[in-house]
Parts: C-alpha cells; sequence; structure tokens
C-alpha cells in the first residue's frame, strides 16, 4: 500500500528533537512564571469572525492564511487558530476574568497559517504568548521587552535585534493613512502590483515592502512620527527611558507596521540575522482597542509572541553538542518467572525518579546485553532464573570497568542509589 505522509508544512517533532523541546519549554515556563504571568489554555478552533474582527480582514493572514471551513453539521464557520491574542482576549471578555484587576497571561501551543512553507515558516507552529491585560503601560510595555531580553540571555542567544516604533492611536494613524495613501497614487507608476493592491487595502503594509525599487520610492513618503500627538509620544517616550534605564538597546524602524491590525502605539519584533529571511523570533506590541472590538469593555492591553521553532533553531545552533538525558537503567529478564519479579523492581525504580526501561520482545541474555548497552543506560539489572531463586539481582556498570555486584532484591534501592554515585 501506498505510504501516507504528513501534510506538507506540519512537522512531526522527532525524539531525538523532542529533548531539546522539553529543555526549551522547561525553561520558558519557569521564566514566564517568574514575571508572574498565569497559564491560560484557549480551543484550537474558534469562530471564524473572531480572527476576521481582531486580526483584520486586510490582512495577509485574514485573506489568505487562515484554515476555515464551515462545519455543515453545526452550520458554524470555524478556523483553526493562526495566532493566540484574539483567543486569549476573546476568554478574558467571556469569563470576566479583569472582573478583580488586570492580569498577565500566558499561553503556548500550535498556531496554524497557510503560509508558503520553507525554512523557518510552516503550516503548523507553535508559539509561546504573554499578554498583559488592563495595563495602560508604558511600563508593562517595558517589562514585555525585557522580560524577552532575559529569556534571550538565559537561552544563550546573542545577536538578536530589538526594533521598535510607534504607530500611534487611531485617529493619529487614519490621517497619515490618508496622506500616505496621497503619496503613493502619486508615485502609483513606480510601484509593483503587490503595492498597489495594499495601496486600497491596507496602506501601512506597503510600507514594509521587500521590492527594493517599492523601498526607494517609499524613502521619500511622509512618516508616521510627523502626525504623533503628545500622547502618543509620551508613551513612546517613558518606554525609551525605561529600556535605557534596564540596559536593553534598540533600534528604531519607522517601517515596522506587524502583520495584525490590533496594534496601537508600541510595536516590537526581535529579530536574528542567523535564520535568513524568517529573521524573526518574537513580535508584539500593545492593542488598547481589541478589548472593544471584540465586544468588551474598553481595556488597555499589550502582548507578544514568539515562535518556537525558530527560536530553538538558534538554541541548536548555540549549543551544539550538549548531550541528550540518558537512561539510568535498563532492566534485563531472562527465562521463567523473571518478568514477574524484574516488573516490580523497575517500578520501585522508577518511584524513585530514576528512568529505567523494561526489556521487552524477548530475546537471550547475549542479545538483551547489547540492547541495554546501545540504550545509553548507566547500569544494567540482571534478573536471571538464579537471582531470583535467590531473591537477588545484579546491578552491571555499563559505562566503566567496574565489578558487577549481585545485592539482595529488599537492598535494591539503596545499592542502586550508591551504584550511581559511583557512576
Ligand atoms: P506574529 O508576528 O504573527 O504575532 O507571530 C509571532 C511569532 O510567531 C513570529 O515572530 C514568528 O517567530 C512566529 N511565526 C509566525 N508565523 C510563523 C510561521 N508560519 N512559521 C513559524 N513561525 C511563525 C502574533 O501572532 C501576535 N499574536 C503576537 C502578539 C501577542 N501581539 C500581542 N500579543
Amino acid at each position: 500500500m501506498a505510504k501516507i505522509q504528513a501534510v506538507r508544512g506540519m512537522n512531526d517533532i522527532l525524539p531525538g528533537e523532542a529533548q531539546a523541546w522539553l529543555a526549551f519549554e522547561a525553561k520558558v515556563e519557569a521564566w514566564l512564571a517568574r514575571y508572574g504571568y498565569q497559564n491560560i489554555r484557549m480551543p484550537l478552533v474558534e469562530h471564524t469572525q473572531l480572527f476576521r474582527r481582531a486580526i483584520g480582514e486586510a490582512t495577509d493572514i485574514v485573506e489568505k492564511e487562515m484554515y476555515a471551513w464551515r462545519d455543515e453539521l453545526n452550520g458554524e464557520d470555524l478556523t483553526l487558530r493562526p495566532e493566540g491574542t484574539a483567543s486569549c482576549v476573546r476568554a478574558a471578555i467571556e469569563h470576566s476574568l479583569l472582573h478583580d484587576g488586570p492580569k498577565r497571561l500566558w499561553y503556548g501551543g500550535p498556531m496554524f497559517r497557510h503560509e508558503r512553507p520553507q525554512k523557518g515558516r510552516y503550516r503548523q507552529f507553535h508559539q509561546y504568548g504573554a499578554e498583559a491585560l488592563g495595563y495602560p503601560g508604558p511600563d508593562v510595555d517595558a517589562e514585555l521587552i525585557v522580560m524577552c531580553a532575559a529569556l534571550w540571555r538565559e537561552l544563550g542567544l546573542e545577536g538578536l535585534r530589538l526594533e521598535l516604533n510607534n504607530i500611534g492611536a487611531p485617529q493619529e494613524r487614519a490621517r497619515y493613512r490618508a496622506d500616505l495613501v496621497r503619496f503613493l497614487e502619486k508615485n502609483r507608476e513606480r510601484l509593483d502590483d503587490d503595492a498597489r493592491r495594499r495601496m486600497q487595502t491596507n496602506p501601512l503594509r506597503t510600507l514594509d515592502s521587500k521590492n527594493p525599487s517599492v523601498q526607494e520610492v517609499l524613502s521619500g513618503a511622509p512618516t508616521m512620527a510627523a502626525y504623533l500627538g503628545d500622547e502618543s509620544l509620551g508613551h513612546f517616550e517613558g518606554l525609551k527611558r525605561l529600556l535605557d534605564a534596564a540596559g536593553v538597546g534598540y533600534t528604531l524602524n519607522a517601517r515596522l507596521v506587524r502583520g495584525l491590525d490590533y496594534y496601537n502605539l508600541t510595536v516590537f519584533e526581535w529579530v536574528s540575522d542567523r535564520l535568513g529571511a524568517q529573521g524573526t523570533v518574537c513580535g508584539g506590541g500593545r492593542y488598547d482597542g481589541l478589548f472593544e472590538l471584540l465586544g468588551g469593555r474598553p481595556t488597555p492591553a499589550a502582548g507578544f509572541a514568539m515562535g518556537n521553532e525558530r527560536l530553538l533553531a538558534l538554541v541548536a545552533a548555540a549549543s551544539e553538542g550538549e548531550a541528550v538525558q540518558a537512561l539510568d537503567a535498563y532492566v534485563i529478564h531472562q527465562g521463567s518467572g523473571t518478568l514477574e519479579y524484574a516488573l516490580p523492581l523497575a517500578e520501585a525504580l522508577r518511584s524513585r525518579g530514576y528512568r529505567v526501561v523494561l526489556h521487552a520482545g524477548g530475546g537471550n541474555f547475549k542479545a538483551q546485553m547489547k540492547k541495554a548497552d546501545a540504550s545509553g543506560a548507566a547500569l544494567a539489572l540482571i534478573v536471571g532464573e538464579d537471582e531470583v531463586r535467590g531473591g537477588e539481582v545484579t546491578l552491571k556498570p555499563l559505562r566503566e570497568a567496574r565489578e558487577q555486584l549481585r545485592v539482595r532484591k529488599q537492598a535494591l534501592v539503596p545499592e542502586f542509589e550508591q551504584a550511581m554515585k559511583k557512576g
């Protein structure tokens, strides 16, 4: 029969890699807890309308990247989540999570976007996201950025650049947008098709065009900064002061607009030069209008999400050659009654926290011994009919030239602990 393969852009994370994922997840979750963020878990499927409203009709995500379908059984339009912020805010409104004050929340898990797969860009990918709900900032804007810098340090990542921009309040952006469109209209014949289309649907997105000739046209375009009022400027000044105080460097990028429409004031991205075209490992900003847009009370908020695949690619490069976690013991058993005898012994060691594999699949002593050697375990536990008769078990060090020893079954745990210490 023909083999069935995984869906393009949706990857298996195989055991060899999954060790690094587990270590990464443990670090990230401990770090989030250190900043007082609480875990929230939202469904992978939401009403399509949630993302249309939150992310914006004229964004790449909503226009062409959502896995959306009609559930004929219930007559509902549903979508596999392309990101977590919309769901997080939906849940906060639905369960009145902010009734007793602001909340710092985090989530993690798979997100789905029907993009063209390439290195660092997948159709199922994983994010950790942090959302500070109910805080007007700029103190939490700074906190979100400073905590990222701390995580990069902890992961041993160097050379991540912080790009920062202030996209102002909606009214300021509307005035800017109108002038930008006028400018683009005037230069219409020098734009490419994509920019001409964007000019109609989402003119600010023309700013991050990758086409050098479009970028050249844009070098003469009006910039957002000239449209910002005192309040927006004050917020940004406050943020920059706190970043300076924390010693976090940044690059101001007036072209940084992000691919989701819910942002205002602060937007930022962390970018690596070591990942090729998909260098953004983390992005976020302030989204003070999103609660209202989703039917909630006006609530200021800010957050970010990071791409685990991209960060793990950097972590792997930073820590090449680190050993994977090995087994402590491999239990060999052969002969009548030996499995029944060995099984509770393996359980006893596991209950003490040791990593133990009980041999499965038969085979003689020699074949099992080979498996034990290949397993990477520190010790082999040997149970033959002889051991069963004597109420004993044999401990054989596998990684160094020490004598094997035979111990009483009742003394297995302390003897094993002893042997592990010596190893
Ligand atoms: P985003 O910029 O769309 O923002 O995604 C955040 C991060 O997810 C990106 O910087 C990237 O590392 C990773 N990412 C996105 N798409 C892919 C993909 N196709 N393959 C691999 N990695 C990917 C958001 O999702 C916002 N919800 C962030 C946010 C939270 N803003 C406020 N709060």
